[in-house]
């Protein structure tokens, strides 16, 4: 297969269009077939849901190259599972998971030239969303629907790859409790715009969300679940339902135990206790897990001592292992990896 002509190994986490989509609309109760279509354009009311009342869900997974050259996708079953969560909390048809997985499965195969190659550093990050697109002005759930799913090659979604970033705690909220948080609404990316700029015009890569109702508890980042390795070792990472279910974070926590031989904890994580921690992570598809070196908590810096210059020693094993799994180095355990016949 031949690839397409991109500079692999220097771009960013930006928006390359392919040449594939897959697009299937809702329409008097039932789904149509569904098709790849070369349209990278959407035609849709200008009073569709989607644009009056943001009623939309989104997911993102990567399809990699392996060492012997197969092309695989992550959990896409997981990615299914969190979208169906997803519709059914915004009033929104389900989309079904074997055609869900059959979605990816053709947009990722008529794409191939896409999937970065083994080696580069740079992924096929794929984004299936859903979106209401019929009329709506009462506040009320639309009667029709588009459910789309396109691919772009993607590199490190943090600037300068792996290196340790700064973040700061902060004071914007993200999930309300019993709100949104734990699924995929674009409604929670839309609200967290204005914390991002915010910080990054303050000098910091990311925000640490806390809880809403006691500000005394990590939730997570705008982007990603948070991962902290104590001192003598033990992986950490938040527990709340009022965050995101992240399928990078609950695959690390298996690794940790399970691979690894670590012990590894779900519980919950006090910003009292953040200054005890020995390293901190942020996890996901696009973060993969990127290293952070310091958190300032309003002026006062809680530095990890794993330090600015590179990933802690616990952080690197976790992500060895994960992104070994991921490209074909390293045994997957039963069901993580899905092959795309191409
Ligand atoms: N948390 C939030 C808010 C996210 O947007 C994401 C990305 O999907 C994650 C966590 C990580 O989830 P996953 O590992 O499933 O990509
Ligand atoms: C992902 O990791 O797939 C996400 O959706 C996070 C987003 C901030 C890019």
């Amino acid at each position: 297969m031949e690839k397409a002509n991109i500079d692999w190994g220097n771009i960013g986490f930006g928006y390359i269009p392919t040449e594939s989509r897959y697009v299937s609309n809702f329409k008097d109760g039932a789904w149509d077939a569904g098709c790849l279509t070369g349209d990278d354009k959407v035609v849709i009311s200008e009073c569709a849901g989607v644009l009056q009342y943001a009623q939309t869900c989104f997911e993102g997974l990567k399809a990699y190259t392996t060492e012997d050259g197969r092309i695989v996708t992550f959990r896409p079953d997981l990615n299914a599972d969190r979208m169906i969560d997803s519709c059914k909390r915004l009033e929104m048809p389900v989309f079904p998971k074997e055609r869900f997985i059959e979605a990816v499965e053709k947009v990722v195969a008529a794409n191939a030239k896409y999937v970065p190659p083994y080696g580069s550093g740079a992924t096929l990050y794929i984004r299936p969303y859903m979106f209401g697109s019929s009329p709506v002005i009462g506040v009320k759930p639309a009667q029709e629907y588009q459910f789309r799913m396109f691919a772009t090659p993607v590199g490190p979604y943090f600037k300068g790859g792996v290196k340790p970033l700064t973040i700061r705690i902060c004071d914007f909220d993200r999930a309300a409790p019993n709100g949104t948080g734990h699924i995929k609404a674009g409604l929670n990316y839309a609200m967290s715009l204005y914390a991002i700029m915010d910080a990054h015009n303050q000098g910091f890569d990311e925000n640490m969300y806390l809880d809403a109702a006691t500000r005394t508890k990590v939730e997570e980042t705008g982007g990603a679940n948070f991962l902290f390795v104590t001192k003598d070792g033990k992986v950490v990472t938040p527990k709340s339902n009022s965050i995101l279910p992240s399928i990078t974070r609950r695959s690390l926590m298996y690794v940790a135990k399970e691979v690894l031989g670590l012990e590894a904890e779900e519980r919950e994580v006090y910003v009292d206790e953040l200054k005890d921690f020995a390293e901190c992570g942020l996890c996901g598809t696009a973060a993969v897990i990127s290293p952070v070196g310091k958190i300032v908590d309003h002026g006062k810096e809680i530095c990890l001592p794993a330090g600015m210059t590179e990933m802690g020693p616990v952080t690197k094993k976790l992500y060895d292992t994960l992104t070994g799994i991921q490209m074909g180095r390293i045994p997957a355990p039963e069901g993580w990896i899905h092959e795309i016949k191409c």
